[in-house]
């Protein structure tokens, strides 16, 4: 008998005020079409004044946990993958906790950047397989336009706030890749690329947040060759191929990164879920935004074969390959 981490409900939050590529173009030297050709994104979400991680976070856990017809008392973890927490400490994981009513069980943060999603999906799988935990909600939620360089037009055009979580449950599979739930996982990190993609600042460097600084063209290329790799490591490790595949989920960062990783893993277009144009890179937000938008749009059904993929700054990188 293998123990596998079943998805039983998805959900997701977007702060209320959406920002066109336009209002870009009077604070920088840019233009809609040069952001809409280069990276596909249209708009993107930023939260109000005063509106935190946790508060978008504590929203879509409320969603998934409604999608899943459970309560917070029915949860025995909360993963949360973020890089824009409200506080140094406590973890933004354990503020989210307290705001959805959940008064056992544990709570951390997981900083794995824009790959934080699937660092937390496989580390939930962990924690359900080892029989830690039975119930576990993965969230990955970030307000990245508090760290954005509003000067710095290479940067500030391309990320956007949000939060989508999922609630993952144990349940008994075959062990094979026809069960439902988590079938594969694949992690890597090479801290030797830190400058291609950092915030300059922190707790014990400059005491403040920073800003976030990217060699774009640089990342993109790593991005091109690293995501079709893992997502096939992956696939690999669970007895299956890109013939397999029913839908891509990938890190929303830019389109054509979108569309090269498909190329090259000969999955077409008609089967990647893309959600960059509404949201822009919400970093770990990504992940399980575009896989609640893909369920109520109706692409994402119980017994899909889904893989996840995604690369951010560490540079950290992976693949989830789960069955709906
Ligand atoms: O989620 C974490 C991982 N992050 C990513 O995956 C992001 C990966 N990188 C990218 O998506 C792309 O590299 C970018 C969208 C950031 C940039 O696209 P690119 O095609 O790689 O452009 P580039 O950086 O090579 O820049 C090309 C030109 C430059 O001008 P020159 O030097 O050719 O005169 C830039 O200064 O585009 C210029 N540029 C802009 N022009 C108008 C950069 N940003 C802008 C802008 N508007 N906003």
């Amino acid at each position: 008998m293998t123990i596998r981490a079943v998805v039983r409900g998805v959900g997701h939050y977007l702060p209320e005020r959406v920002v066109p590529n336009s209002e870009f173009e009077a604070r920088v030297d840019t233009t809609d079409e040069w952001i809409r050709s280069r990276t596909g994104i249209e708009r993107r979400h930023f939260a109000a004044e005063g509106e935190t991680t946790s508060d978008l976070g504590a929203k879509a856990a409320e969603a998934a946990l409604a999608d899943a017809g459970m309560t917070a008392a029915d949860l025995d973890a909360i993963i949360l993958a973020t890089s824009t927490a409200d506080y140094t400490f406590p973890s933004a994981a354990t503020m989210i906790q307290e705001k959805i009513g959940m008064t056992t069980g544990f709570a951390f943060d997981l900083q794995a950047v824009c790959a934080g999603f699937v660092f937390a999906l496989a580390n939930a799988h962990a924690l359900i397989q080892s029989g830690q935990a039975r119930r576990v909600m993965v969230i990955g939620a970030e307000t990245f336009s508090r760290i954005l360089d509003f000067s710095d037009r290479a940067t500030c055009v391309l990320f956007g706030d949000g939060a989508g979580a999922l609630v993952l449950e144990a349940a008994e599979g075959t062990g094979t890749p026809a069960d439902r739930g988590i079938l594969a996982t694949d992690l890597h990190s090479d801290g030797s690329y830190r400058d291609l993609l950092y915030v300059d600042g922190g707790v014990s460097t400059t005491g403040t947040a920073g800003h976030l600084r990217m060699q774009g063209n640089q990342v993109f290329r790593h991005a091109v060759e690293k995501l079709a790799q893992t997502a096939h490591s992956a696939l690999d490790k669970a007895g299956l191929t890109s013939a397999d595949v029913d839908w891509i989920v990938p890190h929303q960062a830019n389109l054509r990164i979108i569309s090269a990783t498909a190329s090259r893993m000969q999955v077409p277009m008609e089967r990647v879920v893309v959600t960059v144009q509404d949201h822009g890179n919400t970093s770990a937000a990504s992940i399980p935004l575009a896989l609640s938008v893909g369920k109520e749009r109706g692409q994402i059904k119980q017994g899909d074969l889904l893989v996840t993929e995604a690369i951010g700054g560490g540079l950290s990188w992976g693949a989830v390959v789960m069955r709906w």
